[in-house]
């Protein structure tokens, strides 16, 4: 069976499953059902939100910073097949099928909980400050090719989103893979408990989020929260090159991880990585298993990418997949919108080269660019030029962690540099002057000035954090001119 065949899934609940599952009361609202019956539904999916519901799938009315039971009459008017509620609201459809319930994210966590006790398959928890969903793909890539694999489309990592994705999964999915997140200590806990994975990675503790954390340390102790979810005989994945490894691998012990696998480059990781070589779009690895030397190409390019792989590899062999078909899989790799992506882009009578980091940033990952940049061959005569956005969210330390950008694009023999945001203008005044390229307050400021200097054989790498805009700045560039800047942020 191929992935695809998970997505023709009709059946995923009946109404009386999700009842059952729930404790929940099937209703319809008004009495008199006449287009649908109560209590003889399925939906072929779960949503939490009107505008992505697809017909047939069970909306879940939750409450954010708008109560989702609001929207019951949008939800219908999608085709939802019926909605998880906590109440009957006014305005919901005369006869609309309900299956009501004391709290709704409760019920989606116990929808997620029989979803996860009536599968068999393998689970792989995927947590780390860097990493979580460029490491999920590739593990759909690898898994995908032993049996069926259920993982979210997008970066579902949250109180919602990890419920969400286990209650969408389906009776016969093989493995399952779940990218877990937090922004503060103690949310990964409760999600690793719903989840229970076989095999829990932490791909690499750096600072993230340090607004809500007084130190590194604080976040490897949040990260190693994963590891207290474990499955009986579960499998903790440890980064081994990292400041926190010792940490993380007591915290393993602690939590009773039946077994450990380390990853990394240094001499001692059990999966090494023994050379990375760019090639094309993607890389050309050699790494060590456990003492067997292979080599093998991977669609997504940069080191950290390869440090996700050997993880990754780590993970499936944990839970029983295939090894040799994970590692032919590797090669049809790409790189995700925004992360690493290469695209070729028209200038002025010739070609240059796009590498869009545009997704997010943060310290880890601004380094792990910025050595993509460096290893991309450029054209006769070309450039590397650096587009980077504010990191966000990372404290008092915010102001120092730019500046210290630039010895690592000195280092990385950067041309130029393009900074915008208020957080960037440290890097700008610690550039030296030969490397500056402009300063804007805000990215869309950057748009026209990139859009010009960048010629053909140039590498153009474009980084920052989502809510930093630099995405204006690669939509320009893609298309070609400054016509979709203005276009609202993905
Ligand atoms: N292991 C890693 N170490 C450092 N940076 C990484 C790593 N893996 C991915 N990145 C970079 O971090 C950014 C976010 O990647 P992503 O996989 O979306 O992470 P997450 O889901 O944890 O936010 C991308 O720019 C990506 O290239
Ligand atoms: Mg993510």
């Amino acid at each position: 069976m191929t992935a695809n065949a998970l997505q023709d899934n009709h059946n995923l609940w009946t109404a009386y499953e999700a009842a059952a599952a729930t404790g929940g009361a099937l209703c319809a609202r008004g009495g008199d059902p006449k287009e649908w019956a109560a209590e003889d539904w399925s939906a072929s999916g779960v949503s939490i939100d009107t505008r992505s519901l697809k017909p047939g799938e069970i909306f879940v009315a939750l409450r954010d910073a708008r109560d989702g039971h609001e929207f019951l009459k949008n939800a219908f008017d999608a085709g939802a097949a019926a909605a998880l509620v906590a109440r009957a609201p006014e305005d919901a459809p005369e006869g609309a099928p309900l299956l009501v319930v004391p709290d709704t994210l409760q019920g989606l966590r116990d929808l997620a909980l029989a979803a996860r006790l009536r599968n068999f398959g393998k689970r792989v928890g995927v947590t780390g400050s860097a990493g979580k969903t460029s490491t999920k793909e590739i593990l759909r890539a690898i898994l995908g090719a032993s049996g069926n694999v259920h993982a979210p489309d997008r970066s579902l990592n949250n109180q919602w989103g990890v419920p969400l994705t286990l209650a969408r999964m389906p009776m016969r999915a093989d493995y399952g893979v779940f990218e877990i997140g937090m922004s503060r200590a103690g949310e990964i806990t409760p999600l690793t408990a719903l989840v229970r994975p076989h095999a829990a990675i932490v791909t690499t503790v750096a600072a993230a989020h340090l607004e809500f954390f007084d130190s590194i340390e604080g976040i490897a102790e949040a990260k190693a929260e994963i590891f207290s979810g474990l499955a009986p005989g579960g499998i903790a994945i440890l980064p081994f090159d990292n400041a926190y490894y010792a940490l993380l691998k007591k915290r393993a012990e602690e939590a009773g991880a039946a077994g450990f696998v380390t990853f990394g480059e240094k001499d001692g990781a059990d999966i090494q990585l023994l050379d990375y070589q760019p090639d094309g779009a993607g890389a050309r690895l050699t790494a060590s298993f456990n003492g067997e030397r292979r080599t093998f190409s991977a669609g997504v390019p940069g080191k950290h990418q390869a440090l996700n792989i050997l993880a990754a590899l780590a993970a499936a062999d944990a839970v029983g997949a295939d090894f040799d078909a994970g590692i032919n899989a590797l090669a049809l790799l790409q790189p995700a919108e925004g992360r690493g992506a290469r695209i070729a882009i028209k200038v002025g009578g010739g070609e240059a080269i796009l590498i869009d980091e545009s997704y997010n940033a943060n310290p880890a990952s601004m380094t792990a660019a910025i050595s993509l940049l460096a290893a991309a061959p450029t054209g006769d005569g070309g450039r590397r030029i650096a587009v980077l956005g504010d990191m966000l969210e990372l404290g008092p330390d915010a102001p120092a962690l730019h500046a210290a950008l630039a010895k690592t694009l000195v280092a990385a023999k950067v041309d130029r540099v393009y900074a915008a945001g208020e957080l960037m203008r440290h890097l700008w005044d610690a550039l030296p002057p030969a490397m500056r390229g402009l300063y804007a307050g805000s990215a869309v400021g950057l748009v026209g000035p990139v859009c010009d200097v960048v010629a053909p054989g140039d590498v153009v790498m474009v980084k920052g954090s989502n809510a930093s805009n630099v995405s204006a700045v690669t939509r320009a560039l893609a298309a070609g001119d400054e016509a979709s800047a203005g276009a609202t942020e993905k």
